[in-house]
């Protein structure tokens, strides 16, 4: 099935499309402390709570990219309800083909998408390059908890290497020439939580769309996931936010 039709059915319920709490994007909104009307840019912005966030708080400008047209219409419908004076800008594009002006933005973030940038320090490069010297980068990253077993790499397609451990991540961003602000691992319930709302999502879809074509290949994917999740990634996959100063 088309995979945007998917996520916005799995991630219909979730105010942030990672395994990060709601309370967690509050305390990380506060932490940021960025001036009035700081420029913002969100790379993979998904339906950008974040970034309304900000815009709530701080008065910012800001540039959205996401991929996702269902994604892109929640955003811009959400700009509409609740910030509708704001200035931004919602681009519908690859997040690697975003060509903003080096060095203008006071805080670039990439929240679970760092394969746009090839991975961590791909994302730790090329949001350094978009933020002014003294400006933060943000990124959320996957961390192994413990070495993966083979039976989950042969499972999800990750390899062993494609993530660090949680220290990896905050090394990386110094490898960088970045200082590392704040580091917020977050704890399993919020993998849970992100996982449990797909399974209750698509539980609600099923019953309301029983002739839809596209439900056994999206039932089938749901429960090839979730068993993954709880044989395997529960303990052994961890998700981190990650802000650093240029
Ligand atoms: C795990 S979600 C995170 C969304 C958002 N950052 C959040 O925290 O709610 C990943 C997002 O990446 C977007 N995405 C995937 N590949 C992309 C790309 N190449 N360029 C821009 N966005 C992309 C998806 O549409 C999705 O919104």
């Amino acid at each position: 099935m088309d995979r945007w039709k998917f996520f916005a059915i799995t991630h219909a319920d979730h105010v942030v499309c990672n395994p990060m709490s709601v309370e967690a994007l509050e305390e990380l909104v506060d932490l940021l402390e960025l001036p009035p009307r700081a420029r913002v840019l969100d790379i993979a912005c998904g339906k950008g709570e974040l970034l309304v966030r900000l815009v709530e708080q701080y008065r910012v400008r800001a540039v959205g990219v996401d991929l996702s047209p269902p994604f892109v219409r929640d955003l811009r419908h959400k700009v509409v309800m609740r910030v509708p004076d704001a200035d931004l800008e919602v681009l519908e594009m690859d997040g690697a083909e975003y060509r903003g002006d080096p060095g203008s933005f006071d805080l670039a973030c990439c929240l679970g998408a760092s394969w746009t940038f090839d991975g961590h320090a791909g994302t730790l490069r090329a949001l350094s390059g978009f933020v002014r010297p003294g400006g933060l980068v943000l990124v959320g990253e996957p961390f192994w908890r413990r070495s993966p077993e083979q039976g989950y790499l042969a499972s999800n397609g990750l390899r062993a290497d494609q993530f660090g451990s949680h220290v990896d991540n905050v090394a990386a961003g110094v490898r960088a020439g970045l200082t590392p602000v704040y580091a917020m691992p977050r704890p399993v319930e919020d993998f849970d939580r992100y996982e449990a709302l797909q399974w209750r999502a698509v539980d609600r879809w099923a019953r309301a769309n029983p002739d839809d074509p596209d439900l056994p290949a999206l039932r089938e994917r749901m429960i090839h996931e979730r068993d993954e999740y709880l044989t395997w990634g529960r303990d052994t996959l961890g998700w981190g936010l990650y802000l650093f100063r240029r």
